[in-house]
Order: structure tokens, then C-alpha cells, then sequence
């Protein structure tokens, strides 16, 4: 096993914490619970993680060597985005093996090694499965293409031009939207749908080979041991049977973010029959881009569906306690009566950081740049206590942790047809000239570094018990230690305006959580909660033992009550 240093503490053993329940451990009396409800996911994007062999783009080998940094974090599950062949058009969401590793990255034996070492350390390691398209260059698409009798002709979706000559249908492709999603195939002078690029063909789900090939690769990586998979755009694979236009209304809107149809549940269901007869609780969480929580959680279905769906208005919501109040209450109106159970994210690799989000929102409301600078930590502090408090599994994406804003990528060096790049760029691991990026014959790395990489890095975070990295992970250690955190009720109070305010409670375990929005201190004497205690404060790294009453400026409490 590849570990740099010495090996972590036992995770969760922090100073003032009470004991460490273990992931997967029963909580409740009598019952018992998935892992997955209590873990706290962390997302690697590979490319942008770790190298071990100085090409400038993470790999395998680079995750492996930082394991026990995510340990001594205290995650329990690690989402891996795409490391499968390809050419890369997507930047590895387009896959032309599902069943192999890129060299890029590493090989299979690298993998199974990550995974047994993942293991070792406690922690669950979940990939990513593309089932939505493959890559052009895919054999099964090299296939179908090469001419209209190829028996695999059916794998993917081809229809004949409209009358005019324009495409099939009205939808518009992902990243441009002046795009269709259809790609004239000349030689045999058909079009092909693609949500995303041209060079990722959707495949078509409605013929049986396809399901079985699919299926085939979920055996794959279940056989290598992976404890499940993060589903890319798992809404898609069922489509409508007539191909119809979109309504005038929603012109302009990606397909991909308006596909819902009825056959995709059934496609699930056998899915999760698939994963769930495999031994050990292995899952899927949903990437179901549809913008509305309450169509999200139709795809968890009776418990027979997605373990999770991600749900992605909080993503997009602004730093706002009104806006943060409507995202939880619509998860509880749609999840909850399921008995499904909520996720929430803050950033991934899609979208701008959320640190960056903020800042900008902000800015757009008018705020001076010196408040913006003064408030743009505090924010991303207390965000991550809201995240790792609230009822559900979080999902934190590399680089929360250090605080990381996005980097401000020049047009010339961007490569990422979505515009992706800036909260993609490379995560700083130490405070060196290259931050822990040595690049072999004047190589650079894939993209350039987080910004204020001298100090937002791994290592001096580390050193310093007041930066947001410790603040993770004491927020992680006490969610662990307090039942009623991971897997409790959730009542919302009654509180200020700017602020909001919840109680977690599980049998005799119950805290509450005091989140301010605004930038000024705020009074909350009238919750009745003077003197509690504080077990977790975002800007302190020792609170005042008793609550005082007064909220600090974007500041977030845990007390326990
Ligand atoms: C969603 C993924 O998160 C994104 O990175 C990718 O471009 C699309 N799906 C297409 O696979």
C-alpha cells in the first residue's frame, strides 16, 4: 500500500468530540442502516487530483498516494469521476471501453489496487457509469455507423432528415445551446442523437442488447469489488418512443435537462435488481439533471429505483437563507413521503465552485468588493456546516475542502467544450513551486492551479488547526459522533429573517443548527437557546463552550440541545 507519512489518527478521534461510530454500524436500536445514508461522499476528478508520473494529469496512482489524506478528512465513500478509455472529447465521460482504464490513468490492476487500499482505510470507493451515450470511437458505435445493415445499427438512435432536410427533431444538444442534438452521419446519410457532443452518441435503450451489454458492465466493476456507482444523466436512457419536438416553451433548454419518461423507471428498477443481488449493499446515486426536486424524486420509486438521486437546485441556489429555506422544504415535500432519502451538493465538476457562486451572487446584488473579499471565506465556511448538517448524504467535491474558488482560466488555455475549466482547475497539495505537481520534460499540468494555491493547499491547511480544511473535518467528526446529524429528524424553527434554523434530532441524541446568510451578527436569543452547548462553530476553532445568543456575520452553530 502506497502511503505518504505516517498513517492517519483513527479517524474521528478529535479532541473534545465524543466516541467515532463507525460507517455501516447500526445507529438505530433494532434497525439497520446503509451505509450510504450516514457516509459522507467525496468526489475525485481525476484528472485534476493527483499525478504520480508528471504528464500534468491526474491519475490512479496519484489518488492512491493521497488516500490517507482522505481518511485523516474522515470521509467514508469516495465517488470517482470517469477514468475508462477514451478519447477524451468529454474529458472522459466519453467512454470507448467501459471495462478498461485509460492508460492515461493507470491500468486495472492500478484500480483494483486503489480499491483494496480504499478499503483498508475504511473507506466505501464508488465510479462513475456513463449508460446515457458511449464515444463515437466505441467499437459498438464504429459498428453501427459503418452502414445501415450493421447488426449493432440499433444500438444507437439514427432517424432519417426532417422533410426540409433539418434535423430529426427540435432538441438542442448540452454546452451549445444553438446546437441540435442530432449529427448527420454522411455515409449513410442518417442522423444520430447526441445530447451532449457529436462525438457521444446516445445509445438506444429500447433494444434489449443494449440493456444486456450494459448490464454486463455493471457485473464488471461489481465483480472487482466497487461498493457502487455514481449514474451520469440516468434520466436518459429511456426516450420518448416518437421522438416528438420540445414544446416552444422550453426551446433553448438542453434536452437532456427536459428528459423524463415513463420507461426509464422501468429500466431502473431493473438496474437496481441487478446491484442489489450482489452481496455487501452496493448502490447507485442518480445524476437525474431534471430541475425540479419533486420529478427528481420520482426516480428513486418505491424503494426499487436509485438509492440516491442528486438533487440540484441547492447547487445552483445563491447564499441566501430564503432560497436555502425553499430547497429544503421541497426535498422534504418530495423526498421524504417516499421514505427516500435526500443528498445534497454544494459543487462538482460541472459548475463554478460554490464559493465562486457566492461571490458572484453577491457581486450581481451589489455588494463592495472589499465586504465581498472580507465575507468569501466566512461564506464558504458556513456552508459547509450547513452541508454536513442537514438531513441526507453530502457530497463534498475536491478542493471543498481547502476553500477553493475557482481558477480564472484565459479563453486560450481553456480546453472543456462545456467551459468547465475554472473549478476543474488542478488541486494545490502543498506550498512548493509546483504545489505537489512535479512535471517530467518541461510538461504542464492539464490545466493551471487553483488560484491562491501558496496557501490554499493541503499541507499548510494542515499546519494550521483555524483553516476551513480542519473546520471539514471536525464538521465531519461531530456528524459521525451525533446520531441525530446523520440520520435524525429534521424540524425547521422559527428565526430571524436572513437566518435559518433547524433541530436534528434521533432518540436521545438531538442538536440544533444556526446558519446566518446576512453579513451582520444576528440575535437569536428568541429561540431560547442561551447557554447550549456549542459543539461546532464555522469560525472558531475553540467557540465559547455556551451559545451567547448572538449569530457572528455568516456564521454557522451546531449546538447540542
Ligand atoms: C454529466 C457529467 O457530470 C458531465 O461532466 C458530462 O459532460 C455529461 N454528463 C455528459 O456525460
Amino acid at each position: 500500500m502506497v502511503v505518504h507519512g505516517p498513517l492517519p489518527p483513527p479517524r474521528h478521534s478529535l479532541a473534545g468530540i465524543p466516541g467515532p461510530k463507525s460507517a455501516g454500524e447500526t445507529l438505530l436500536s433494532g434497525a439497520h442502516i446503509p451505509w450510504w445514508k450516514e457516509a459522507v461522499f467525496y468526489q475525485i476528478y481525476p484528472r485534476s487530483f493527483a499525478d504520480s508520473d508528471g504528464d500534468g494529469v491526474g491519475d490512479l496512482a496519484g489518488i492512491r498516494a493521497h488516500l490517507s489524506d482522505l481518511a485523516w478528512l474522515g470521509v467514508d465513500a469516495l465517488w470517482i469521476s470517469p477514468f475508462f478509455r477514451s478519447p477524451m472529447a468529454d474529458f472522459g465521460y466519453d467512454v470507448s471501453d467501459f471495462c478498461d482504464v485509460d492508460p492515461l490513468f493507470g491500468d486495472l490492476a492500478e484500480f483494483d489496487a486503489l480499491v483494496a487500499d480504499a478499503h483498508l482505510l475504511g473507506m466505501k470507493v464508488v465510479i462513475d457509469w456513463v449508460p446515457n451515450h458511449t464515444s463515437d470511437q466505441h467499437p459498438w458505435f464504429v459498428d453501427a455507423a459503418s452502414s445501415r445493415e450493421s447488426s449493432r445499427r440499433h444500438w444507437y438512435v439514427w432517424r432519417d432528415a426532417a422533410p426540409d432536410g433539418s434535423p430529426p427533431n427540435n432538441w438542442v444538444a448540452a454546452f451549445d445551446l444553438t446546437a441540435p442534438a442530432w449529427t448527420l452521419h454522411e455515409s449513410t446519410d442518417q442522423w444520430y442523437l447526441h445530447l451532449f457532443e457529436a462525438a457521444q452518441p446516445d445509445l438506444n435503450w429500447d433494444e434489449p442488447a443494449v440493456v444486456e451489454a450494459m448490464h454486463d458492465t455493471l457485473r464488471f466493476w461489481l465483480d472487482r469489488g466497487v461498493d457502487g456507482f455514481r449514474a451520469d444523466v440516468v434520466h436518459g436512457i429511456g426516450k420518448h418512443p416518437a421522438l416528438p419536438d420540445d414544446p416552444p416553451e422550453v426551446a433553448g433548454i438542453p434536452h437532456c435537462a427536459l428528459n423524463d419518461e415513463p420507461i426509464t423507471h422501468e429500466r431502473l428498477r431493473a438496474i437496481r435488481t441487478l446491484i442489489d443481488s450482489y452481496p455487501g449493499e452496493r448502490m447507485m446515486v442518480g445524476e437525474v439533471f431534471l430541475l425540479s426536486t419533486e420529478a427528481v424524486a420520482t426516480y428513486y420509486g418505491n424503494d426499487d429505483e436509485l438509492h440516491l438521486a442528486f438533487n440540484f437546485p441547492p447547487l445552483f441556489a445563491p447564499w441566501l437563507a430564503s432560497r436555502w429555506a425553499e430547497c429544503i422544504e421541497d426535498a422534504r415535500r418530495s423526498i421524504d413521503p417516499r421514505g427516500a432519502w435526500p443528498t445534497w451538493v454544494l459543487s462538482n465538476h460541472d459548475n463554478p465552485r460554490h464559493r465562486t457562486r457566492y461571490d458572484r451572487g453577491a457581486a450581481r446584488a451589489g455588494e463592495e468588493p472589499a465586504t465581498a473579499a472580507r465575507r468569501s471565506e466566512p461564506r464558504a465556511r458556513a456552508a459547509a456546516v450547513l452541508l454536513l448538517t442537514l438531513r441526507g448524504t453530502p457530497f463534498i467535491f475536491q478542493g471543498d475542502e481547502l476553500g477553493l474558488a475557482d481558477a480564472d482560466i484565459p479563453e486560450d488555455v481553456r480546453v472543456d467544450p462545456g467551459g468547465r475549466d475554472g473549478c476543474r482547475a488542478v488541486l494545490p497539495w502543498d506550498g512548493s513551486k509546483d504545489h505537489g505537481w512535479p512535471m517530467r520534460d518541461g510538461m504542464t499540468t492539464w490545466l493551471p492551479s487553483a488560484p491562491e494555491a501558496d496557501s490554499r493547499n493541503r499541507v499548510t491547511q494542515r499546519g494550521r488547526p483555524d483553516s476551513i480544511l480542519h473546520l471539514y473535518r471536525r464538521a465531519i467528526a461531530i456528524r459521525r459522533a451525533c446520531p441525530a446529524l446523520a440520520l435524525g429528524s429534521y424540524d425547521p424553527l422559527a428565526s430571524p429573517e436572513g437566518t435559518l434554523a433547524f433541530r436534528r434530532q434521533l432518540e436521545s441524541s438531538a442538536c440544533t443548527v444556526l446558519v446566518n446568510f446576512t453579513g451582520d451578527p444576528v440575535e437569536m436569543a428568541s429561540l431560547g437557546l442561551v447557554g447550549a452547548t456549542v459543539l461546532l462553530a464555522s469560525d472558531d476553532t475553540a467557540p465559547a463552550e455556551r451559545f451567547s445568543g448572538l449569530l457572528g456575520p455568516d456564521q454557522a452553530v451546531v449546538l447540542s440541545t
